[in-house]
């Protein structure tokens, strides 16, 4: 993703070249990552990220964001303060104030390309819920398409060409394409699986999709007279076709350097339970502290032998190829308790014993025994986008320890 962001910025810089004058938006999702909202630091590791492609969309000159429900996990008043080192508005129609009845962002903004005066509403699904009771009481999601009618009203009397930057899901996209006369495009956010098709005409407005991760462009190119005008669409892969831009390579290598330092102390030595840091970061009631299975080791040693010659005990390994030890999403799955309290001496690389069993703190006294593993406890990582061929019947026997690879029996040390 970070690569793709340096290959955008070489491959942008060719076609302004090339077309002089072009209009640059993003759909959201951007800011923050999947798993930022859940994990102990979040918000420092979420402020660097945001850092990163605020600076970075400042000097590609993008002109106009749409957030989505992921930029939103630390909040409305978060967000605000982000656009403010923004140079490029963030649009969004049906986010408001709950007491003033204003958007907090511009609902839409007009620009002008070779005479063409082009209108761009920002919209966000309002199934998506708005983070704290607080902020629940200040801001409201309200309905995306009364928005959209009333932008586009506006929009009509001097816009040539109307775009919706809709953050919401491929249905909502078609209802509004539905409800909503006079859009011409929709730039599609919040990717959804089923939702292959690049392109899908429908009822006069096209609705496009650009790809995750930032891994494609989806380019629209206008052309025509002055009576009719023709577009044309097409998605354009970024993967290794383009150089990496110095300025944004400049960029990502400091937010590599600051995210790694914000991590390793978040892997390494996270404040013990009860310090003031761990108490102000954690809601309580206090999780119980991981051990790592170095301590499992030292009375199971047979089931560690077995765990040994497990996928999960060389997870971490597997980032360390990919070259994503760095990326939190990844490292949810890839450790064990990502984000949680753990012992200051243990390391949680890998998919420990403390993923499955839970966390050991207290054990083996009687009143902490830990738990049986269910497969629901599987599911947490094995989810469908990363495991799809997963048969829980199948795999536990994978796992279980009973069966040591020498064929001995798991005897438990006293
Ligand atoms: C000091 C020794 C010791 C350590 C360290 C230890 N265990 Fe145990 N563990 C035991 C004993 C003893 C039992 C048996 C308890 C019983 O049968 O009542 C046990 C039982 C278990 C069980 C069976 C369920 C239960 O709670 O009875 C699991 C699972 C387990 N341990 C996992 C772990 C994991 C994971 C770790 C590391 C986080 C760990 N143990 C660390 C001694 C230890
Ligand atoms: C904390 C996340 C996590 C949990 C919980 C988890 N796994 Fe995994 N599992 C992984 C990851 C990550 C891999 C891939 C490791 C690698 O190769 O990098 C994996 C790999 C596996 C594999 C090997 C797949 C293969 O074909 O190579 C099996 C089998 C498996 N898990 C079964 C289970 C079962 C059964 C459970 C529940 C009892 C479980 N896992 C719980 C994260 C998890
Ligand atoms: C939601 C949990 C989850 C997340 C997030 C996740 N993984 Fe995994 N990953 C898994 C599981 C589970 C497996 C085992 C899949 C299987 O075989 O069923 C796996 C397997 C893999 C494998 C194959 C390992 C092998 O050698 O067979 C690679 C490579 C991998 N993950 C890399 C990544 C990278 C890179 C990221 C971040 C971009 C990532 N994963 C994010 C859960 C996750
Ligand atoms: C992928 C999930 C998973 C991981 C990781 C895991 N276990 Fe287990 N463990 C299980 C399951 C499932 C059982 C249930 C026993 C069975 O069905 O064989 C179990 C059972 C146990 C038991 C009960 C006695 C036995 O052998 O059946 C102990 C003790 C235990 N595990 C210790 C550990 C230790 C120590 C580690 C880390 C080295 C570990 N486990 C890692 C899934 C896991």
């Amino acid at each position: 993703m970070l690569g793709g962001l340096a290959r955008r910025a070489t491959f942008l810089s060719q076609l302004r070249r090339e077309r002089g004058n072009i209009i640059l938006v993003d759909t959201g999702d951007l800011l923050f990552s999947r798993t930022s909202a859940q994990i102990l630091n979040a918000r420092q590791i979420g402020a660097i990220k945001a850092d990163l492609f605020i600076k970075a969309y400042n000097y590609m000159e993008y002109d106009a964001f749409t957030p989505g429900e992921l930029d939103l996990s630390f909040g409305v008043d978060n967000l605000l303060q982000l656009s403010k080192q923004a140079n490029f508005p963030f649009l969004a129609a049906n986010l408001v104030n709950i007491k003033s009845k204003e958007p907090v962002f511009k609902p839409y903004i007009i620009k002008e390309i070779q005479g063409i005066k082009v209108g761009i509403i920002g919209l966000i699904s309002d199934r998506f819920p708005l983070g704290s009771a607080e902020e629940k009481e200040k801001y409201r999601l309200t309905n995306p398409f009364k928005a959209a009618k009333k932008a586009v009203r506006k929009l009509k009397k001097q816009c040539r060409v109307i775009i919706a930057l809709a953050h919401m899901e491929g249905e909502e996209q078609e209802m509004l394409a539905r409800k909503v006369r006079g859009i011409h495009l929709i730039i599609n956010g919040h990717l959804t699986h089923h939702q292959r098709d690049p392109i899908a005409a429908k009822h006069r407005t096209q609705i496009l999709v650009a790809g995750a991760r930032g891994e494609f462009i989806g380019q629209m190119d206008f052309f025509g007279e002055k009576k009719k005008l023709y577009s044309r669409y097409q998605l354009i892969p970024l993967k290794e076709s383009y150089t990496d831009h110095p300025k944004i390579q400049e960029l990502t290598g400091q937010y590599k350097t600051n995210l790694e330092n914000t991590l390793r102390s978040s892997l390494q030595a996270v404040p013990a339970e009860g310090s003031a840091t761990a108490r102000q970061e954690i809601a309580t009631p206090p999780l119980p502290l991981l051990v790592g299975e170095k301590v499992c080791f030292s009375c199971h040693q047979q089931e560690h032998e077995q765990w040994l010659t497990t996928a999960h005990a060389r997870a971490y390994q597997t980032l360390v190829e990919k070259n994503k030890t760095s990326d939190p999403y990844c490292l949810a799955c890839h450790t064990t308790g990502f984000g949680s309290i753990r012992d200051p001496s243990s390391s949680l690389e890998n998919v420990q014993c403390e993923a499955c069993h839970g966390a050991g703190e207290g054990h083996p006294e009687p009143w902490k025994s830990l738990k049986d593993v269910s497969e629901t406890q599987c599911r947490v990582c094995h989810n469908i986008a990363n495991s799809p061929n997963f048969n829980y019947f199948i795999d536990v026997q994978k796992v279980r320890h009973a069966k040591l690879p020498n064929g001995r029996e798991s005897i438990r040390k006293e």
